[in-house]
């Protein structure tokens, strides 16, 4: 069987794929013999790939061939379809995205993030010292808090209120393991804790009504009466502000800490020299590359290496197998904080890049800070099995060891 035949049988849809760390050796492959992969119906419907950095970036750029207006990953949305489509700011094209995007981008530049520091810094601290005194803990747990208290404070929710909502964020979307949310328990106190959460955003919505702030909630208040939105779609947008950035910052994290156990010598030349700070949040972010892929929908018919991907067609655009292509990286596996250039794709690009990017280049700043600050070393104390998802990059649990710097 040539190569070419044996990556016909593969199905990048299936999320087992992914629980294998193998699979990275799988794209390479993809990469180098069938760059425009064509996935035959198995879990679901066909779709393209594309796999190499340059084909990535090209197909995220040109929004008007490739839309995002129906679905934006895999997933069985693809044929139940899916309420964001056409709504939603990850699931619109052209004149609606910039719009939607601009009622809200003011609270996402770097000044505005950067008000959040000090808070920010001290949640990390208290995870990282109550895991030091813990000793042995499940890391995943312990970075839990940070994402969500960070986008709890731009929506307005009141401290008092963070744990709520992150026990709520947890028990509805959980994890995007398969294993980790499908007992019919687990459905129903999903289901429960999701309404419980646009409940929330309900009440949230209704006192910025009568007392608006500066905050994200207001603007979505103030957007129903500029007849922007509609009130489900204000908590629609709620529900991927709180999504957009929980998971990907929280593996993120998880993902540097594993890349700094496993190469130490990067983590004292952090801990010596915090000027690299941006450039090894760049590269946590490329090696790890917490979100795996994007879908697209073809608008025409159009050629790529020589096969015709025809309109109507869905494309996934693997920015992780990107940001790993040795055309555009060197030693790509190897784990570089001085690596430079490292316009890695992570965060995506075009019209639809990361509305949260500066937010988590600064919450995940601010981690490796304080991990240097006060962590001397960690040790790993078993096995960490990946998470079975095409969309996440990350580990269902990590136990660690962590001393005291
Ligand atoms: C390490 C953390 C993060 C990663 C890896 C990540 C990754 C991405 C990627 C790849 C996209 C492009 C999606 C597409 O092209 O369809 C995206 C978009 C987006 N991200 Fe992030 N993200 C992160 C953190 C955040 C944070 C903290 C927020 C805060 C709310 C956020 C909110 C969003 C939103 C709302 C979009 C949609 C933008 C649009 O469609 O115009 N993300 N993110």
């Amino acid at each position: 069987m040539t190569e070419t035949t044996a990556l016909d049988h593969v199905d990048l849809a299936d999320p087992q794929l992914f629980a294998d760390p193998d699979h990275h050796g799988l794209f390479r492959r993809l990469r180098d013999h069938d760059p425009l992969h064509w996935n035959p119906e198995g879990v679901e419907p066909g779709f393209w790939s594309v796999t190499r950095y340059e084909d990535c970036l090209a197909v995220q750029k040109d929004s008007v061939t490739f839309s995002s207006a129906g679905t934006n990953v895999l997933g069985q949305q693809r044929w139940t379809g899916d309420e964001g489509s056409g709504r939603m700011l990850t699931h619109t094209d052209g004149r609606r995205h910039t719009e939607l995007r601009q009622m809200v981008n003011q609270s996402f530049t770097p000044r505005a993030v950067a008000k959040l520091e000090p808070y920010l810094r001290s949640v990390i601290g208290h995870s990282l010292d109550r895991a030091l005194e813990e000793g042995e803990v499940d890391f995943v747990d312990t970075v839990a808090l940070l994402p969500i208290a960070s986008i709890a404070a731009l929506l307005g929710v009141p401290k008092e209120d963070w744990e709520l909502l992150l026990g709520l964020t947890s028990a509805a979307f959980g994890s995007a393991d398969r294993e980790l949310q499908t007992s019919p328990d687990a459905r129903v106190s999903a289901a429960v804790a999701h309404s419980r959460l646009l409940l929330y955003c309900q009440d949230l919505m209704d006192q910025r009504r009568v007392a608006p702030r500066d905050d994200l909630v207001t603007r979505l208040v103030e957007a129903q009466r500029d007849g922007l939105l509609s009130e489900e779609d204000a908590m629609l947008f709620f529900d991927l502000l709180l999504l957009g950035g929980n998971e990907t910052t929280r593996h993120g994290a998880v993902g540097a800490l594993l890349a700094l156990i496993e190469s130490p010598r990067q983590w004292e030349l952090l801990r010596a020299d915090r000027r690299l700070l941006n450039s090894a949040v760049a590269e946590v972010l490329r090696y790890v590359s917490p979100s795996k892929h994007v879908l697209r929908r073809a608008e025409r018919d159009v050629e790529l290496h020589g096969r015709r991907i025809e309109a109507g067609q869905d494309v996934a655009i693997w920015h992780f197998s990107a940001n790993r292509d040795e055309r555009a990286f060197p030693d790509p596996d190897v784990f570089d904080i001085t690596r430079k250039p490292n316009a890695h794709l992570a965060l995506g690009s075009g019209p639809h890049y990361c509305l949260g990017a500066s937010l988590a280049t600064l919450e995940l700043g601010l981690y490796l800070d304080e991990l240097c600050n006060r962590v001397a070393s960690a040790t790993v104390l078993a096995q960490p099995a990946l998470l079975a998802t095409s969309v996440i990059n990350g580990y269902k649990h990590l136990r660690v060891r962590l001393l005291p710097a």
